[in-house]
């Protein structure tokens, strides 16, 4: 048995909760909906799922605006229910990841409003509040990262909306705070957290103006700063004292490899990073191709351990983005859940869904990412197990085709593929933990290999519309197929038109 910690052999799940599963009938998805589909996930193979936030919240960035970190929104719960997520997670070997926001909360946090109540607060200091702005500017919106308090006649930073006010992680009592927090839920049985936008905690102390600003980038875009980094030190110190692989995933969103390998530290950061340049590639297996080598060649310096995710709730889904193919969808999902590092399956990918249709009426986020928040299509029927009220967002397109119920019972959907994918991991040493060898192939072919202690399959992805010869040496049988084709045959050299295939030696 291998020693590693768990997160680097698992797959982990993403669940927006909203738009997972209601169980009370008011459109949107909540924590005992969650609870009752646990068997769902178990059966799609996962090891972990990452929570989008749950806290107490306005809800004016869908849960990103957090005004109580330790209690649950009455939307999706109470705090009971998350106590029973965790166990029932934890009966089915399924590890619970919390979101963490550390760089804002809302303007209703009590914190906030005790801050701007006057100069002279206790809690002044825990934002960052000055007399005149700077030219940072801020994500969402594209405006100014700075608003005004006609109260207290200062301008407050806030590298969201306006809502969501920066905390000071330079005032020590934040930091105890937030490590109050992380305490709250660790001593609560949860097994880590993706910390949203750590890169953006420490801020540079000068408050110089960023000419990139000027050019239009935002600061969450471009915030690089060496204090972040001694926040994160804290934050896995914390952690490393509780057992079990406790786990902290970053999302550290600056496109960039190089910067994103420097947030792991010397094994003393994070266990594991989001990393965007494959998120933002096109259909592509030269722009992937050199996202992969980064990878390997960047983190694999310094032992960092990679991440995979090709969609999540702030960007486009990965069929969309890719065409709207249902056969580069599926080829893609051979490619996430194959590379070395571990793979995030956002909530209804494993499904083939695309982004919903939103319209001036129907949307809701400000940021006009509603696309991929689309509510999962459960029955085939409408309202498609989303009981009473219509769900806060329209279904995706093609929801009663692409319903749980409907792919369950077909053994070509790509549920089933995804099924069969987690299974073929869960099942060779070295795509869970192998290393990573590109192999010499047609242009439009990825082609690599995993190999571990006499362990060894071949991945080839044909990102083309024509068919094309990948010529092995030796005997190999399909494992899994993209379309489930050619799927436990002998291979036979030839990879159809967009086309993905796990190989493994055949044996005698
Ligand atoms: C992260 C979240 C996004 C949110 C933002 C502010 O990027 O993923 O949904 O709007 O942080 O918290
Ligand atoms: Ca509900």
């Amino acid at each position: 048995m291998s020693t590693s910690p768990w997160w680097k052999h698992a797959v982990i799940y993403q669940v927006y909760p909203r738009s997972f599963a209601d169980t009370n009938g008011d459109g949107i998805g909540d924590l005992p909906g969650l609870i009752a589909r646990l068997d769902y996930l178990k059966a799609l193979g996962i090891d972990a799922l990452w929570l989008s936030p749950v806290y107490r919240s306005p809800m004016v960035d869908a849960g990103y605006d957090i005004c109580d970190y330790t209690d649950i929104d009455p939307l999706f719960g109470h705090l009971a229910d998350l106590d029973n997520l965790i166990s029932q997670a934890h009966n089915r070997g399924i590890k619970v990841l919390m979101d963490f926001v550390p760089n804002h909360t809302s303007d209703q946090h009590p914190w906030f409003i005790e801050s701007r109540a006057s100069r002279d607060s206790r809690k002044r200091d825990w934002y960052i509040w000055r007399d005149q702005p700077n030219n940072w500017r801020a994500s969402i919106d594209g405006g100014s990262a700075w608003s005004w308090d006609e109260g207290s006649q200062q301008y407050y930073l806030h590298f969201f909306l306006p809502q969501q006010p920066d905390l000071n992680w330079h005032n020590p009592e934040v930091v105890q705070a937030m490590h109050e927090v992380l305490r709250f839920w660790l001593d609560r049985g949860v097994d880590g957290f993706r910390i949203d936008v750590v890169h953006c905690v420490g801020k540079d102390p000068t408050f110089a103006d960023d000419p990139r600003c000027l050019a239009g980038e935002t600061m969450v875009q471009i915030n690089d700063q060496p204090y972040s980094h001694e926040v994160l030190r804290g934050l896995r110190r914390l952690v490393d004292g509780y057992p079990g692989d406790r786990v902290l995933i970053g999302e550290v969103n600056i496109r960039s490899t190089a910067q994103v390998a420097a947030y792991y530290g010397a094994c003393d950061e994070l266990h594991m990073s989001f990393n965007f340049p494959p998120l933002d590639a096109p259909w592509d297996p030269v722009v992937f191709r050199l996202c992969i080598r980064d990878v390997e060649s960047l983190l694999g310096a310094q032992s960092a351990w990679p991440t995979w995710a090709l969609s999540n709730h702030d960007n486009r889904r990965i069929r969309s983005r890719y065409g709207g193919s249902l056969r580069r969808a599926r080829a893609a999902a051979v490619m996430l859940l194959t590379l070395r590092g571990t793979p995030f399956i956002f909530q209804g990918d494993e499904l083939a869904l695309e982004d919903t249709v939103v319209d001036a009426q129907t949307r809701v986020d400000p940021g006009g990412r509603d696309g991929s928040r689309g509510p999962i299509p459960w029955a085939a029927d409408p309202p498609h197990g989303w009981s009473g009220s219509a769900p806060w967002l329209p279904f995706p397109p093609d929801a009663a085709e692409l319903a749980v119920q409907v792919q369950q019972a077909s053994a070509e959907s790509t549920l089933t593929l995804y099924r069969q994918l987690l299974d073929c991991r869960r099942k060779s040493e070295a795509l869970r933990l192998g290393d990573w060898q590109e192999l010499p192939s047609h242009p439009q072919v990825l082609a690599y290999r995993r190999h571990c202690a006499g362990d060894e399959r071949i991945v080839c992805i044909n990102f083309d519309q024509r068919e094309h010869s990948f010529p092995m040496s030796g005997h190999w049988r399909v494992d899994v197929a993209s379309d489930t084709v050619a799927a436990n045959q002998p291979f036979n050299g030839t990879l159809a038109a967009e086309q993905a295939l796990i190989l493994r030696p055949a044996e005698g």
